[in-house]
């Protein structure tokens, strides 16, 4: 990680902060983690309070030791004045953790029944058919699905895949369409020599495929829908939100589905309470949910 390197020889003099034992999320004061959270919030609208502060202590306890710095409190006071720094550190927060077909059986069930629903929809009512991929990661997510779709569709289909993450970073890569190997492992093998290429190491998704997705940078904490779809993935993200938090991303991915659309979440996800009228459950073992006609 560059940021790694560049944050480590940055004028705030970390190495002034060395200390003993390595810095683990646990000990994580309290005290640094709300300065962090309110310079973020404050100056780069990035809002750290949302997520589970388990999680959040951990990564940037893993940020600060890969910068050799082990005294948050000292950190956290410097960071004010350093706007390069805190666009690195969010960006050092974010896990882009994903692969081609994860969980392999959720994609299957996308194919034999949610995807052939969902087309036999929108032929009926003549529409263009629309599914939105929320933390789309490097877009592995959406162009799995659009991989799927491009052997399902008749002439006269119309459909169009949107792919949203937080990070900037993330959606450059998702567009560049390059991958490594182990985030390919579950792409089967026709699939991976018709409509991927090798480069290097990598392998890029083709360009037949890459015109099939578009992707834009969205934050599912910012209230706002930019999408209206009849099927939404939001897969593991709302774990690593508040309680308060998910059932404001759920409520608001209710508004975002047509009637009757279908909500895709992680395995390990499970509907907030509060949103269990919003939402009736289709496939409990793959996390599949369909909003209800009246919200
Ligand atoms: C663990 S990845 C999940 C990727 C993919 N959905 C999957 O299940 O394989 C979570 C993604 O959510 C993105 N993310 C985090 N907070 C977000 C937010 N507030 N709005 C949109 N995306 C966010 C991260 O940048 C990351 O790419």
């Amino acid at each position: 990680m560059s940021n790694q390197t560049d944050a480590a020889n940055q004028g705030t003099n970390l190495s002034a902060t060395r200390q003993r034992s390595p810095l683990v999320g646990e000990d994580f004061p309290d005290e640094a983690y709300a300065v962090i959270a309110t310079i973020l919030k404050q100056q780069q609208n990035f809002d750290l309070a949302s997520y589970k502060s388990v999680n959040m202590k951990r990564r940037l306890a893993a940020y600060l030791r890969s910068c050799g710095c082990t005294d948050p409190l000292h950190y956290s006071a410097e960071l004010a004045d350093r706007a390069e720094e805190q666009k690195q550190l969010i960006a050092a927060m974010g896990i882009h953790v994903s692969h081609f077909f994860r969980n392999p059986s959720t994609f299957l069930a996308l194919k034999s029944r949610i995807l052939p629903e969902v087309l036999r929809m929108s032929r009926r009512q003549n529409s263009k058919l629309r599914i939105w991929s929320v933390g789309c990661a490097l877009g592995e997510e959406p162009y799995s699905v659009a991989l799927l779709l491009k052997d399902m569709v008749q002439k006269g289909d119309q459909f169009a895949i949107v792919g949203t993450d937080l990070s900037p970073d993330a959606l450059k890569r998702a567009k560049n369409g390059c991958y490594p190997v182990d985030r390919l492992k579950e792409v089967p093998p026709a699939m991976l020599e018709k409509y991927f290429s090798a480069q290097a190491q990598l392998y890029q998704i083709n360009e037949e495929i890459r015109q099939l997705v578009q992707f834009f940078r969205h934050d599912i904490i910012s209230e706002e829908i930019i999408y209206r779809a009849d099927v939404i993935l939001c897969r593991n993200l709302l774990i690593y939100f508040s309680r308060d938090k998910q059932q404001q991303v759920l409520k608001l991915l209710a508004g975002a589905l047509s009637p009757g659309g279908y909500l895709v979440l992680g395995r390990a996800e499970t509907l907030a309470p509060d949103c269990r009228n919003l939402f009736f459950c289709v496939d409990p073992a793959e996390r599949i949910y369909r909003r209800t006609v009246d919200l």
